[in-house]
């Protein structure tokens, strides 16, 4: 094959937010493909908070092996198999696979699935029907034990994660806040996706109307954010209710603690006076429910119950630009790049 195999890589750690500088394109040569493996082409990549932890040698610890400079960036992509040494895949099929920010991949068959591309837009399977929807199901329907009437508190509430772990909320009969961080995207949450409430976490007085949206105090917060917006939530939990740590998307780019007085003791101390639970989420635990998510999720996008929406930016030469947009939250949905035109399906 006569083709050139771009790849988006690190020029340098990035410190702090990210700069597009720090991201570069360079021309690779297509990989062979072993026994056992799958040419792939790349079309749509994932933009996800968890990449900016593989791009960080301090936060990475203990969390993923972290990108050497020069390499592509990783993170999963919606493929199509453009030469199959697998007996499992056939040229031409869809497929997801951690392929990196990158037109071509070389991958084992066995790491790959396959993705119907009739039951949502592929871009939908990178969000609401990719890792962070399933991580979104598994919280609200494993971890949160969350009852109808029940106030469920959601940050990053648009997002891949939030849209899905809110929605499923909602329609599981709960009182759902959420946040976001402008009156626009509050707004869609509210018309579109069925949220009780949406908090703009960029008004000064957020803290008041975190208060005045949960009269009753939270039953379940899905924390996607941490930072100043945890510790709103923190404050108004319910006796006995359930914290779902997912992510800590705000201290991301942090090299070191926030500065002011330790927190700590307050939280251990308010979480034994409240008996609150603290659950840490890992989706990692979950694959073996893909097949039952699959089913209930996409069964609910295709009947219109739940709504997907993805923000998509086009080239990969503006893959960095997209992460910065995602952590900086100027994405309005799950944040993917698009790489290539699909063929129509
Ligand atoms: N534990 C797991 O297995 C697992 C799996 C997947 C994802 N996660 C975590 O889940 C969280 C959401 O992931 P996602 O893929 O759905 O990302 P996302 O919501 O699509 O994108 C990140 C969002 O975080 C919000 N944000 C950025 N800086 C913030 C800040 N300082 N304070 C509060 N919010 C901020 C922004 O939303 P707004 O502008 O709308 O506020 C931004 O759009 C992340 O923390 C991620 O690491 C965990």
């Amino acid at each position: 094959m006569n083709a050139v195999n771009r790849q988006m890589t690190l020029r340098r750690y990035p410190d702090g937010m990210p700069k597009e500088s720090d991201f570069e394109v360079v021309m690779a040569a297509l990989p062979e493909v072993g026994e056992g493996e799958v040419l792939c082409r790349a079309y749509y990549l994932t933009v996800d908070p968890y990449i900016r932890v593989h791009v960080s040698p301090s936060m990475s610890v203990g969390y993923a092996p972290t990108t050497p400079l020069g390499w592509p960036i990783p993170g999963e992509a919606i493929l199509q198999v453009v030469q199959s040494r697998h007996p499992g895949f056939k040229d031409g099929e869809f497929v997801a696979g951690f392929g990196g920010w990158q037109d071509y991949c070389a991958l084992p068959g066995d790491s790959l699935r396959k993705v119907d591309a009739r039951l949502a837009p592929l871009t939908a399977h990178l969000g609401s029907l990719g890792m962070p929807g399933l991580t979104a199901y598994v919280g609200m329907t494993k971890l949160a034990e969350a009852e109808a009437g029940q106030t469920v508190f959601v940050s990053a509430a648009l997002g891949g994660v939030g849209a899905v772990a809110g929605q499923l909320a909602r329609l599981k009969g709960c009182r759902v806040v959420g946040v976001s961080s402008s009156a626009e995207k509050c707004r869609y949450a509210v018309e579109a996706l069925g949220y009780d409430a949406c908090l703009d976490r960029t008004q000064p007085d957020f803290a008041a109307r975190v208060a005045a949206a949960c009269p009753e105090g939270i039953d379940v917060d899905f924390e996607n954010a941490g930072g100043e917006v945890f510790w709103a939530a923190f404050d108004h939990m319910k006796p006995y209710g359930r914290m779902l740590i997912c992510g800590l998307v705000a201290d991301y780019n942090d090299s070191s603690p926030p500065p002011g007085p330790d927190r700590s003791p307050n939280l251990l101390r308010m979480i034994a006076l409240k008996r609150l639970i603290v659950k840490g989420v890992m989706v990692a635990d979950y694959w073996d429910l893909r097949p039952r998510f699959l089913e209930e999720v996409g069964g609910l996008i295709r009947d219109g119950r739940l709504v997907s929406r993805e923000y998509v930016v086009d080239g990969i030469e503006n893959a960095g630009r997209a992460m910065i947009d995602m952590l900086s939250g100027r994405n309005f949905g799950k944040t993917v790049v698009r790489i290539a035109d699909p063929p129509v399906v």
